[in-house]
């Protein structure tokens, strides 16, 4: 009796300690989406009911086609944010560096990798 008891409780927290995770992981992703609308759409399409639809000469890829290519990580994107440089030589346009915080790169990475349709 005791020990169903103890795995009852041993299940509950273990139950509550995932509802918590899975609540930090849903607020990244929210406030990862609100930067990208803010900071990214300008450039990219990375919401379909974003505001404003991006007005570039070129074509940038957009966040879902950029979630769903075969090994995309969070830390492909996470890099490529924090690393990327305007660059002269690739004119029309690289990507210039958005400067964010690692708080805001990796909130941004887990909206990007939430678009992803197949884990
Ligand atoms: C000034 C325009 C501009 C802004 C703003 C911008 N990007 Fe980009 N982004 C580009 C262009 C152009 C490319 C494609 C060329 C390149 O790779 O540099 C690109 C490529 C990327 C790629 C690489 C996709 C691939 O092909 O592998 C990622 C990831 C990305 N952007 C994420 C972001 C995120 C996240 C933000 C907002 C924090 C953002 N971008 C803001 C212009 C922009």
């Amino acid at each position: 009796m005791n020990r169903l008891l103890i795995a009852t409780v041993v299940a509950g927290v273990h139950v509550a300690l995932s509802a918590n995770l899975a609540n930090a992981e849903d607020a990244s992703i929210t406030a990862g989406r609100q930067l990208a609308l803010e900071v990214c759409s300008v450039c990219h399409v990375v919401a379909p009911d974003q505001r404003f639809a991006p007005r570039l000469d070129q074509r940038t890829p957009n966040f879902e086609e950029i979630a769903n290519r075969p090994g995309m990580s969070a830390e492909f994107v996470s890099h490529f944010i924090k690393t990327t440089h305007w660059d002269e030589s690739t004119i029309p346009m690289t990507m210039p560096d958005p400067m964010l915080t690692d708080d805001q790169v990796s909130e941004v990475a887990s909206y990007i990798l939430s678009l992803r349709k197949h884990p």
